[in-house]
């Protein structure tokens, strides 16, 4: 492989040209609003991959948003890789707080990023992540070193739980058939402490509703005598973690796999100052499950979350009222063995087995997954860790991420794959958030070291 850094160079403003207009297609899956501006995105990938070489790029229709799906096949004899992300983004609300629209995309230096990042909704999760593999296949096919086929399957429901792509690869298993999957989609440490990520949590997502009294009553007349819902439901909710922070829903823990001091020693190897994340985050302390590190609150261990909580007057003024019903959005994080079905119905049978009489109560499951751990005793992470060392001098880090990308195991079930993480974005790049960005450094570094992991992967499967 020549190395990529002339080509990136001298293409460099129309590689960030190019990604600028894709963030300026407001994307969100969530919101039926900006149903058109999805579909603008699909169109947009599936131009960019012809564009960049592929022989096929085509839109393959779901009962949701459509699955853009490229290929360049060379050679049957040679491996294949499969290229996952996804064209669809999270809500930006609270507009409010972005410091600049979040599809109006602008370069703003940072401490982190001194060579600039790119501020805009999706910017790092995941069209510009996602765009690192259609430039790295641009630069293959121009220079003629495609070393082995490509496929590309990107989808617009990644962030409202994959649904339809679950449906589809079960449907397309030859169509998709592969060596490996590769999606960046997740982080790294640091800019000077390359990572891979090895593993992801699953997830259970619920929604409950707790009922009480057939209508809002007076606060006055009714209070102390009815159960209130809220404050019901809030007490429910502070009971499902014991003062060790350990999760009280019986059974929850069952499967939980438990690391070796080994595995947990070879861990905490990895840099990691918790005063630089406590003040990145301007908290004086961090809380959690006792006996765990930070990182291994938020890797190997799983955790329950109010994601949202609603009831109730919240307007203007004071309103003297008990309300008839309260509301509360939960995700688990789960990890290797835990299923999120399971998990689902013992969160279920736990919370309607707590409520106290006077009230009645309702879990709704929203969406889930399954965890996933990749070995790194595979031909795949040897081929990526070489590409990192490659292109940033030094040896990549194994470390287990506390994201879900509840697709990657479903992967490996259905077309008997194992998925390698090259992710290149940063904690503190605030995906899901206002402001989130992508550095320009990091986009273009990774374009620089996917073609890399086709050479070396492609090598060492001879
Ligand atoms: N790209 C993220 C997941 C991620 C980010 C993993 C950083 C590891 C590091 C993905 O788009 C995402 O947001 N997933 C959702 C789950 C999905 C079912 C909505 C998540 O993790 O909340
Ligand atoms: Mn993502
Ligand atoms: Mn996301």
């Amino acid at each position: 492989m020549q190395n990529p850094k002339d080509y990136i160079s001298q293409n460099k403003e129309r590689f960030l040209n190019e990604l600028i207009a894709l963030l300026k297609i407001p994307s969100v899956s969530a919101d039926p609003a900006f149903s058109q501006d999805v579909l603008d995105a699909s169109e947009a990938i599936k131009s960019s991959l012809l564009a960049a070489g592929c022989d096929i790029a085509e839109i393959h229709e779901t009962a949701g948003y459509p699955i853009v799906y490229g290929e360049k096949i060379i050679d049957e004899n040679l491996p294949t890789i499969l290229v996952y992300g996804h064209y669809d983004v999270q809500p930006a609300d609270p507009i409010e707080l972005w410091d600049s629209p979040p599809y109006q995309p602008v370069i703003k230096k940072t401490e982190l990023h001194p060579e600039g990042a790119i501020f805009a909704r999706g910017s790092c999760d995941d069209k510009g992540q996602m765009y690192m593999h259609v430039k790295a296949l641009e630069y293959m096919v121009k220079s003629n070193q495609l070393p082995c086929n490509v496929k590309f399957m990107i989808e617009g429901e990644e962030e409202v739980g994959s649904d339809n792509l679950g449906i589809y690869v079960a449907n397309n298993k030859e169509k998709l058939d592969n060596d490996i999957i590769l999606i960046s989609d997740t982080g790294m440490i640091a800019n000077d402490v390359p990572s891979i990520t090895t593993g992801l949590r699953g997830l259970s997502y619920v929604e409950v509703e707790v009922t009480g009294p057939n209508r809002d009553l007076h606060s006055g007349l009714y209070g102390g005598a009815v159960a209130n819902p809220i404050n019901i439901l809030t007490k429910m909710i502070a009971s499902l973690h014991d003062e060790n922070n350990h999760i009280t829903v019986a059974g929850f823990y069952d499967k939980v796999e438990e690391l070796s001091q080994e595995e947990r020693a070879e861990m905490a190897k990895a840099p990691f100052s918790l005063e630089d994340y406590q003040d990145a985050l301007a908290i004086e302390s961090v809380y959690g499950e006792k006996g765990y590190t930070t990182n291994e609150r938020n890797s190997i261990r799983p955790t329950l979350d109010v994601n949202g909580i609603w009831g109730g007057y919240i307007g203007e003024g004071a309103k003297t009222v008990i309300a008839s019903q309260a509301f509360a959005k939960i995700s688990m994080r789960l990890v290797p063995n835990q299923d999120w079905e399971e998990i689902t119905e013992l969160f279920t049978k736990h919370f309607e087995s707590i409520a106290p009489k006077g009230v009645t109560v309702k879990v709704t499951p929203h969406h889930g997954g399954q965890g996933y751990v990749t070995p790194i005793d595979t031909i795949g992470y040897r081929a990526a860790s070489k590409a990192y060392e490659t292109t940033f001098g030094k040896k990549p880090i194994p470390q287990r991420s506390g994201g879900s990308i509840p697709i990657v195991a479903l992967f490996e079930k259905e077309l008997e794959s194992k998925t390698i993480l090259m992710g290149f974005g940063l904690d503190s790049d605030a995906i899901h958030s206002p402001n989130e960005h992508f550095g320009v450094w990091n986009y273009l570094k990774g374009i620089e070291t996917i073609p890399y992991f086709y050479q070396y992967f492609t090598e060492m499967k001879r």
